[in-house]
Protein backbone atom coordinates (compact mmCIF):
# COMPACT_ATOMS: atom_id res chain seq x y z
CA UNK A 1 0.00 0.00 0.00
CA UNK A 2 2.97 2.15 0.45
CA UNK A 3 3.97 1.71 -2.83
CA UNK A 4 0.49 2.69 -4.32
CA UNK A 5 0.03 5.89 -2.12
CA UNK A 6 3.33 7.29 -3.46
CA UNK A 7 2.44 6.00 -6.76
CA UNK A 8 -0.86 8.37 -6.82
CA UNK A 9 1.02 11.28 -5.11
CA UNK A 10 3.13 11.07 -8.27
CA UNK A 11 0.39 10.93 -10.46
CA UNK A 12 -1.34 13.86 -8.96
CA UNK A 13 1.36 16.05 -9.43
CA UNK A 14 2.01 15.01 -13.13
CA UNK A 15 -1.62 15.40 -14.16
CA UNK A 16 -1.92 18.84 -11.84
CA UNK A 17 1.10 20.16 -13.78
CA UNK A 18 -0.24 19.33 -17.07
CA UNK A 19 -4.11 20.37 -16.84
CA UNK A 20 -3.72 23.24 -15.38
CA UNK A 21 -6.16 24.73 -17.55
CA UNK A 22 -9.77 25.24 -15.92
CA UNK A 23 -13.10 24.79 -17.90
CA UNK A 24 -16.74 24.88 -17.79
CA UNK A 25 -17.32 21.57 -19.45
CA UNK A 26 -21.27 22.32 -19.23
CA UNK A 27 -23.99 22.78 -16.65
CA UNK A 28 -26.04 19.60 -16.26
CA UNK A 29 -29.76 19.19 -14.19
CA UNK A 30 -29.91 15.64 -12.68
CA UNK A 31 -32.10 13.54 -10.11
CA UNK A 32 -30.45 9.91 -8.70
CA UNK A 33 -27.34 10.81 -11.03
CA UNK A 34 -29.53 10.81 -14.27
CA UNK A 35 -29.65 13.99 -16.51
CA UNK A 36 -33.00 15.73 -16.46
CA UNK A 37 -34.60 18.20 -19.22
CA UNK A 38 -36.48 19.78 -16.60
CA UNK A 39 -37.87 19.37 -12.75
CA UNK A 40 -41.10 18.38 -12.54
CA UNK A 41 -42.32 20.05 -9.34
CA UNK A 42 -45.28 17.37 -9.00
CA UNK A 43 -43.00 15.10 -8.35
CA UNK A 44 -42.79 13.16 -4.65
CA UNK A 45 -38.73 13.48 -4.70
CA UNK A 46 -37.53 16.96 -5.61
CA UNK A 47 -33.79 15.85 -4.95
CA UNK A 48 -32.14 18.24 -8.41
CA UNK A 49 -29.32 18.85 -8.62
CA UNK A 50 -27.82 21.68 -10.81
CA UNK A 51 -23.98 20.28 -11.54
CA UNK A 52 -21.01 22.76 -12.74
CA UNK A 53 -18.75 20.05 -14.17
CA UNK A 54 -15.31 21.72 -14.01
CA UNK A 55 -12.38 20.37 -15.95
CA UNK A 56 -9.09 20.62 -14.97
CA UNK A 57 -7.25 21.12 -11.50
CA UNK A 58 -9.30 22.02 -8.84
CA UNK A 59 -6.68 23.02 -6.62
CA UNK A 60 -6.68 26.39 -8.89
CA UNK A 61 -10.13 27.30 -8.20
CA UNK A 62 -10.68 29.83 -6.06
CA UNK A 63 -14.79 29.95 -5.78
CA UNK A 64 -17.63 29.17 -8.11
CA UNK A 65 -20.08 31.49 -8.24
CA UNK A 66 -23.95 31.14 -9.55
CA UNK A 67 -26.37 33.78 -10.68
CA UNK A 68 -29.45 33.18 -12.04
CA UNK A 69 -31.55 35.65 -14.18
CA UNK A 70 -32.34 39.21 -12.02
CA UNK A 71 -31.77 37.61 -9.19
CA UNK A 72 -27.72 38.27 -9.33
CA UNK A 73 -25.91 35.81 -6.87
CA UNK A 74 -28.01 33.28 -5.90
CA UNK A 75 -24.90 30.80 -4.66
CA UNK A 76 -21.65 30.85 -3.75
CA UNK A 77 -18.98 28.19 -2.98
CA UNK A 78 -16.04 29.35 -1.87
CA UNK A 79 -13.05 27.07 -1.98
CA UNK A 80 -10.74 28.37 0.62
CA UNK A 81 -13.32 28.01 3.25
CA UNK A 82 -15.46 25.33 1.80
CA UNK A 83 -18.17 27.59 2.69
CA UNK A 84 -21.83 28.50 0.81
CA UNK A 85 -23.59 31.11 0.73
CA UNK A 86 -27.06 31.11 -0.76
CA UNK A 87 -29.42 34.10 -1.82
CA UNK A 88 -32.91 34.66 -2.34
CA UNK A 89 -34.71 32.84 -4.09
CA UNK A 90 -32.78 29.73 -2.81
CA UNK A 91 -32.16 30.23 0.39
CA UNK A 92 -33.61 27.50 2.50
CA UNK A 93 -34.63 25.69 -0.88
CA UNK A 94 -31.21 24.29 -1.47
CA UNK A 95 -28.62 22.03 0.87
CA UNK A 96 -25.93 24.42 3.05
CA UNK A 97 -23.09 22.69 4.80
CA UNK A 98 -24.35 21.69 7.78
CA UNK A 99 -23.04 19.37 11.02
CA UNK A 100 -20.01 18.64 9.22
CA UNK A 101 -21.30 17.41 5.92
CA UNK A 102 -20.47 19.91 3.22
CA UNK A 103 -21.61 20.56 0.51
CA UNK A 104 -19.95 21.09 -3.00
CA UNK A 105 -20.12 23.92 -6.04
CA UNK A 106 -23.39 22.15 -7.12
CA UNK A 107 -26.56 23.05 -5.86
CA UNK A 108 -28.63 20.65 -4.25
CA UNK A 109 -32.12 21.39 -4.12
CA UNK A 110 -34.20 20.51 -1.73
CA UNK A 111 -37.58 22.48 -2.46
CA UNK A 112 -37.55 23.88 -5.32
CA UNK A 113 -40.15 26.35 -6.53
CA UNK A 114 -41.23 28.07 -10.16
CA UNK A 115 -39.29 30.92 -9.19
CA UNK A 116 -36.04 29.43 -9.53
CA UNK A 117 -36.82 28.30 -12.73
CA UNK A 118 -34.18 30.71 -15.28
CA UNK A 119 -31.07 31.06 -17.20
CA UNK A 120 -28.08 29.93 -14.48
CA UNK A 121 -24.77 30.99 -15.01
CA UNK A 122 -21.81 29.39 -13.42
CA UNK A 123 -18.67 31.37 -13.37
CA UNK A 124 -15.57 29.83 -11.80
CA UNK A 125 -12.92 31.96 -10.84
CA UNK A 126 -9.80 30.58 -10.75
CA UNK A 127 -5.80 31.03 -10.33
CA UNK A 128 -4.76 28.90 -13.06
CA UNK A 129 -2.30 31.10 -15.45
CA UNK A 130 -2.90 28.87 -18.42
CA UNK A 131 -6.32 30.20 -18.94
CA UNK A 132 -6.75 33.78 -20.38
CA UNK A 133 -10.61 33.85 -19.56
CA UNK A 134 -11.26 34.42 -15.42
CA UNK A 135 -13.74 33.14 -14.47
CA UNK A 136 -14.42 30.27 -16.79
CA UNK A 137 -18.37 29.79 -17.10
CA UNK A 138 -21.39 28.54 -19.06
CA UNK A 139 -24.91 29.12 -18.96
CA UNK A 140 -28.20 26.84 -18.49
CA UNK A 141 -31.74 27.33 -18.85
CA UNK A 142 -33.65 25.48 -16.06
CA UNK A 143 -36.70 24.97 -16.98
CA UNK A 144 -39.92 23.81 -15.11
CA UNK A 145 -43.19 22.08 -15.34
CA UNK A 146 -45.58 20.69 -12.49
CA UNK A 147 -49.12 19.16 -12.53
CA UNK A 148 -50.11 19.30 -9.13
CA UNK A 149 -52.99 16.99 -7.71
CA UNK A 150 -56.18 17.99 -8.74
CA UNK A 151 -58.62 16.81 -11.44
CA UNK A 152 -59.97 17.68 -15.03
CA UNK A 153 -63.23 18.82 -15.58
CA UNK A 154 -65.06 19.11 -18.29
CA UNK A 155 -69.82 19.52 -18.41
CA UNK A 156 -72.25 21.28 -20.96
CA UNK A 157 -75.71 21.24 -20.84
CA UNK A 158 -78.15 22.30 -23.56
CA UNK A 159 -81.00 24.77 -23.54
CA UNK A 160 -83.11 25.29 -26.71
CA UNK A 161 -80.37 26.08 -29.05
CA UNK A 162 -77.89 26.95 -26.79
CA UNK A 163 -75.04 25.08 -25.32
CA UNK A 164 -73.21 26.34 -22.40
CA UNK A 165 -70.17 24.48 -21.31
CA UNK A 166 -67.33 24.56 -18.25
CA UNK A 167 -64.12 23.35 -18.19
CA UNK A 168 -61.42 23.17 -15.24
CA UNK A 169 -58.04 21.96 -15.39
CA UNK A 170 -56.02 21.07 -12.27
CA UNK A 171 -52.99 23.81 -11.57
CA UNK A 172 -49.98 23.04 -13.39
CA UNK A 173 -47.27 25.05 -14.38
CA UNK A 174 -45.96 26.76 -16.30
CA UNK A 175 -48.44 28.12 -18.47
CA UNK A 176 -50.40 25.58 -20.84
CA UNK A 177 -52.13 25.82 -24.07
CA UNK A 178 -55.62 25.13 -24.10
CA UNK A 179 -57.62 24.41 -27.07
CA UNK A 180 -61.53 24.01 -25.76
CA UNK A 181 -64.20 23.69 -28.86
CA UNK A 182 -65.26 20.98 -31.65
CA UNK A 183 -63.28 18.33 -33.43
CA UNK A 184 -64.01 16.09 -36.85
CA UNK A 185 -62.94 12.74 -36.52
CA UNK A 186 -59.72 12.78 -38.09
CA UNK A 187 -58.98 15.03 -34.51
CA UNK A 188 -58.62 18.52 -35.95
CA UNK A 189 -60.10 21.15 -34.23
CA UNK A 190 -62.62 23.25 -36.28
CA UNK A 191 -64.19 25.36 -34.29
CA UNK A 192 -62.36 26.43 -31.24
CA UNK A 193 -64.38 28.12 -28.33
CA UNK A 194 -62.25 30.94 -26.67
CA UNK A 195 -64.22 33.20 -25.86
CA UNK A 196 -65.13 32.32 -21.58
CA UNK A 197 -61.81 30.64 -21.18
CA UNK A 198 -60.17 32.13 -18.13
CA UNK A 199 -56.03 31.85 -17.75
CA UNK A 200 -55.11 32.31 -13.74
CA UNK A 201 -51.97 32.64 -12.06
CA UNK A 202 -51.65 32.65 -8.45
CA UNK A 203 -48.74 34.42 -6.33
CA UNK A 204 -46.75 31.26 -6.76
CA UNK A 205 -46.86 31.40 -10.18
CA UNK A 206 -48.73 28.54 -10.64
CA UNK A 207 -51.60 28.25 -13.44
CA UNK A 208 -54.95 27.13 -13.32
CA UNK A 209 -57.54 27.18 -17.00
CA UNK A 210 -61.41 27.52 -16.45
CA UNK A 211 -64.59 27.93 -18.33
CA UNK A 212 -68.01 28.56 -16.85
CA UNK A 213 -71.36 28.14 -18.06
CA UNK A 214 -70.16 29.76 -21.73
CA UNK A 215 -73.13 30.04 -23.51
CA UNK A 216 -72.32 28.31 -27.64
CA UNK A 217 -75.09 28.89 -30.30
CA UNK A 218 -76.04 25.33 -31.85
CA UNK A 219 -76.54 26.89 -35.00
CA UNK A 220 -72.52 28.27 -35.08
CA UNK A 221 -71.45 24.70 -34.54
CA UNK A 222 -69.56 22.59 -37.70
CA UNK A 223 -71.45 19.48 -38.02
CA UNK A 224 -70.06 15.78 -37.80
CA UNK A 225 -67.68 17.67 -35.06
CA UNK A 226 -67.67 16.45 -31.13
CA UNK A 227 -66.69 18.92 -28.16
CA UNK A 228 -63.76 18.65 -25.90
CA UNK A 229 -60.65 20.29 -24.81
CA UNK A 230 -56.67 20.16 -24.83
CA UNK A 231 -54.36 20.75 -22.69
CA UNK A 232 -50.67 21.06 -23.55
CA UNK A 233 -47.38 21.86 -21.80
CA UNK A 234 -45.13 21.91 -24.89
CA UNK A 235 -41.85 21.42 -22.69
CA UNK A 236 -43.14 18.41 -21.19
CA UNK A 237 -44.26 16.74 -24.10
CA UNK A 238 -47.97 16.41 -22.00
CA UNK A 239 -50.94 16.17 -23.70
CA UNK A 240 -54.72 15.89 -22.37
CA UNK A 241 -57.55 15.26 -23.95
CA UNK A 242 -60.45 15.97 -21.84
CA UNK A 243 -64.11 14.95 -23.05
CA UNK A 244 -67.13 14.96 -21.90
CA UNK A 245 -67.82 11.67 -19.31
CA UNK A 246 -71.63 12.26 -19.22
CA UNK A 247 -72.84 10.04 -22.16
CA UNK A 248 -76.34 11.56 -22.27
CA UNK A 249 -75.24 15.05 -22.33
CA UNK A 250 -72.64 14.04 -25.22
CA UNK A 251 -75.51 12.19 -27.33
CA UNK A 252 -78.32 14.92 -26.87
CA UNK A 253 -75.36 17.57 -27.99
CA UNK A 254 -74.36 15.19 -31.02
CA UNK A 255 -78.00 14.80 -32.20
CA UNK A 256 -78.36 19.36 -31.92
CA UNK A 257 -75.23 19.74 -33.65
CA UNK A 258 -76.17 17.29 -36.61
CA UNK A 259 -79.23 17.49 -36.57
CA UNK A 260 -80.57 18.30 -40.45
CA UNK A 261 -83.89 19.14 -42.19
CA UNK A 262 -85.49 20.93 -45.15
CA UNK A 263 -82.87 23.64 -45.35
CA UNK A 264 -84.43 27.47 -44.90
CA UNK A 265 -86.30 28.53 -47.11
CA UNK A 266 -84.47 32.21 -48.84
CA UNK A 267 -86.86 34.95 -49.99
CA UNK A 268 -86.46 34.64 -54.00
CA UNK A 269 -88.04 38.24 -55.07
CA UNK A 270 -88.63 41.54 -53.31
CA UNK A 271 -92.04 41.57 -52.33
CA UNK A 272 -92.32 37.59 -52.33
CA UNK A 273 -93.15 35.81 -49.53
CA UNK A 274 -93.04 32.28 -48.11
CA UNK A 275 -95.88 30.51 -46.20
CA UNK A 276 -94.61 27.60 -44.31
CA UNK A 277 -97.21 25.46 -42.66
CA UNK A 278 -96.66 22.12 -40.39
CA UNK A 279 -92.83 23.20 -39.74
CA UNK A 280 -91.09 22.85 -36.60
CA UNK A 281 -87.93 24.35 -36.60
CA UNK A 282 -83.93 23.23 -35.84
CA UNK A 283 -81.17 25.02 -33.93
CA UNK A 284 -80.15 25.65 -37.51
CA UNK A 285 -83.52 27.24 -38.73
CA UNK A 286 -83.86 24.37 -40.89
CA UNK A 287 -87.45 22.46 -41.42
CA UNK A 288 -88.67 19.49 -40.04
CA UNK A 289 -92.04 17.38 -40.78
CA UNK A 290 -94.49 18.32 -37.78
CA UNK A 291 -97.27 15.54 -38.25
CA UNK A 292 -97.71 12.96 -40.26
CA UNK A 293 -98.41 15.66 -42.96
CA UNK A 294 -95.63 17.21 -45.06
CA UNK A 295 -94.25 20.65 -44.79
CA UNK A 296 -95.74 22.81 -47.41
CA UNK A 297 -94.50 25.70 -48.29
CA UNK A 298 -96.08 28.37 -50.80
CA UNK A 299 -94.20 31.00 -52.53
CA UNK A 300 -96.98 33.82 -53.60
CA UNK A 301 -96.56 37.70 -54.33
CA UNK A 302 -97.51 40.12 -51.28
CA UNK A 303 -101.11 41.72 -51.16
CA UNK A 304 -100.91 44.62 -54.11
CA UNK A 305 -98.52 42.85 -56.03
CA UNK A 306 -98.91 41.16 -59.35
CA UNK A 307 -96.93 38.36 -60.74
CA UNK A 308 -94.59 39.22 -63.85
CA UNK A 309 -93.07 36.78 -66.05
CA UNK A 310 -90.17 38.88 -68.20
CA UNK A 311 -89.56 35.70 -70.14
CA UNK A 312 -93.32 35.28 -71.20
CA UNK A 313 -93.97 38.94 -70.78
CA UNK A 314 -97.29 37.41 -68.72
CA UNK A 315 -98.77 38.90 -65.79
CA UNK A 316 -101.08 37.01 -63.51
CA UNK A 317 -102.84 38.74 -60.26
CA UNK A 318 -103.24 35.33 -58.38
CA UNK A 319 -99.81 33.02 -58.10
CA UNK A 320 -98.47 30.37 -56.24
CA UNK A 321 -95.81 28.16 -55.62
CA UNK A 322 -95.87 24.99 -53.52
CA UNK A 323 -92.66 23.63 -52.29
CA UNK A 324 -93.25 20.27 -49.94
CA UNK A 325 -90.86 19.11 -47.72
CA UNK A 326 -89.23 15.85 -48.01
CA UNK A 327 -87.84 15.19 -44.55
CA UNK A 328 -85.85 11.90 -45.41
CA UNK A 329 -84.19 13.81 -47.51
CA UNK A 330 -84.05 16.86 -46.52
CA UNK A 331 -84.77 18.87 -49.55
CA UNK A 332 -87.90 20.80 -51.05
CA UNK A 333 -89.38 19.53 -54.07
CA UNK A 334 -91.84 21.67 -55.87
CA UNK A 335 -94.79 20.30 -57.12
CA UNK A 336 -94.80 20.64 -60.44
CA UNK A 337 -91.31 18.07 -60.19
CA UNK A 338 -87.29 18.83 -61.32
CA UNK A 339 -88.10 21.33 -63.49
CA UNK A 340 -86.14 24.26 -62.58
CA UNK A 341 -88.13 27.19 -61.23
CA UNK A 342 -89.40 29.83 -63.72
CA UNK A 343 -90.17 32.54 -61.39
CA UNK A 344 -91.84 35.87 -61.68
CA UNK A 345 -91.03 38.81 -60.18
CA UNK A 346 -93.82 41.24 -58.01
CA UNK A 347 -94.56 44.09 -59.19
CA UNK A 348 -96.65 46.50 -57.33
CA UNK A 349 -100.41 46.73 -58.65
CA UNK A 350 -100.84 50.38 -58.95
CA UNK A 351 -97.28 51.38 -60.51
CA UNK A 352 -97.95 52.06 -63.77
CA UNK A 353 -95.84 55.37 -63.20
CA UNK A 354 -92.72 53.55 -61.50
CA UNK A 355 -92.58 50.60 -64.47
CA UNK A 356 -91.27 50.91 -67.61
CA UNK A 357 -93.41 51.19 -70.94
CA UNK A 358 -93.45 47.49 -71.95
CA UNK A 359 -94.53 46.81 -68.50
CA UNK A 360 -97.07 49.45 -67.93
CA UNK A 361 -98.50 47.99 -71.53
CA UNK A 362 -98.40 44.67 -70.39
CA UNK A 363 -100.25 45.68 -67.03
CA UNK A 364 -102.99 47.46 -68.64
CA UNK A 365 -103.58 44.07 -71.17
CA UNK A 366 -103.34 41.98 -67.99
CA UNK A 367 -106.22 43.64 -66.53
CA UNK A 368 -108.14 44.04 -69.30
CA UNK A 369 -107.53 39.87 -69.58
CA UNK A 370 -108.30 39.31 -65.88
CA UNK A 371 -111.42 41.42 -66.49
CA UNK A 372 -112.65 39.47 -69.71
CA UNK A 373 -111.92 36.34 -67.78
C1 LIG B 1 -14.79 35.02 -6.07
O1 LIG B 1 -13.47 35.29 -6.46
C2 LIG B 1 -13.28 36.49 -7.18
C3 LIG B 1 -11.85 36.55 -7.63
O2 LIG B 1 -10.97 36.32 -6.59
C4 LIG B 1 -13.66 37.66 -6.30
O3 LIG B 1 -13.51 38.87 -7.02
C5 LIG B 1 -15.09 37.48 -5.86
O4 LIG B 1 -15.46 38.50 -4.97
C6 LIG B 1 -15.29 36.14 -5.20
N1 LIG B 1 -16.67 35.98 -4.91
C7 LIG B 1 -17.12 35.61 -3.75
C8 LIG B 1 -18.59 35.58 -3.58
O5 LIG B 1 -16.38 35.26 -2.87
C1 LIG C 1 -65.16 20.08 -10.98
O1 LIG C 1 -64.67 21.34 -10.62
C2 LIG C 1 -65.28 21.93 -9.51
C3 LIG C 1 -64.64 23.25 -9.28
O2 LIG C 1 -64.30 23.87 -10.47
C4 LIG C 1 -65.16 21.06 -8.30
O3 LIG C 1 -65.86 21.63 -7.22
C5 LIG C 1 -65.69 19.67 -8.59
O4 LIG C 1 -65.46 18.84 -7.51
C6 LIG C 1 -65.05 19.12 -9.82
N1 LIG C 1 -65.64 17.84 -10.14
C7 LIG C 1 -64.94 16.75 -10.35
C8 LIG C 1 -65.69 15.53 -10.71
O5 LIG C 1 -63.74 16.74 -10.27
C1 LIG D 1 -61.01 17.39 -40.35
O1 LIG D 1 -60.57 18.70 -40.59
C2 LIG D 1 -59.39 18.79 -41.37
C3 LIG D 1 -58.96 20.23 -41.41
O2 LIG D 1 -60.01 21.08 -41.64
C4 LIG D 1 -59.64 18.19 -42.73
O3 LIG D 1 -58.46 18.24 -43.48
C5 LIG D 1 -60.10 16.76 -42.56
O4 LIG D 1 -60.42 16.20 -43.82
C6 LIG D 1 -61.32 16.70 -41.66
N1 LIG D 1 -61.69 15.32 -41.43
C7 LIG D 1 -62.95 14.90 -41.50
C8 LIG D 1 -63.16 13.47 -41.21
O5 LIG D 1 -63.86 15.65 -41.76
C1 LIG E 1 -40.47 15.56 -26.59
O1 LIG E 1 -40.71 14.79 -27.75
C2 LIG E 1 -39.74 14.97 -28.73
C3 LIG E 1 -40.18 14.21 -29.98
O2 LIG E 1 -40.82 13.03 -29.63
C4 LIG E 1 -38.39 14.54 -28.23
O3 LIG E 1 -37.41 14.73 -29.21
C5 LIG E 1 -38.03 15.35 -26.99
O4 LIG E 1 -36.83 14.89 -26.45
C6 LIG E 1 -39.12 15.24 -25.98
N1 LIG E 1 -38.82 16.16 -24.90
C7 LIG E 1 -38.91 15.81 -23.64
C8 LIG E 1 -38.57 16.88 -22.68
O5 LIG E 1 -39.23 14.69 -23.28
Amino acid sequence: TGFTAVFLMVLTVFTSCTSGRVRVRGIFLTKGGQQQHYMNLGADDLNYQLECRIEGSTSHIVNVTWTLDNWGVVYTWVAATRSVTVNLPLKEHVKVPWEGVEVGPDIHFISPDVSMRGLYKCSVYHTSTDVMVNPVWDEYDLQMYAFFQGEYNISASVEKCTMYWSFSTPRMYPRPEVHCGFWNRTGHLVKELRGGLVFHQDVNYVWYVYARNTPVQVADIPRGTSFHCSTQVSIANYTKHTHLDEESIAQLLHDRVNDEGCPALPTLRNHMDVILVGCRYNCRGECHQYSSKPVIAEYRCDPGYWSYWETKNIVVRRWSLRVTCYDSRRIWVSEDGTKPLDLPYCIYSGSAVVLPCSVQLLVVVAILSWQLT
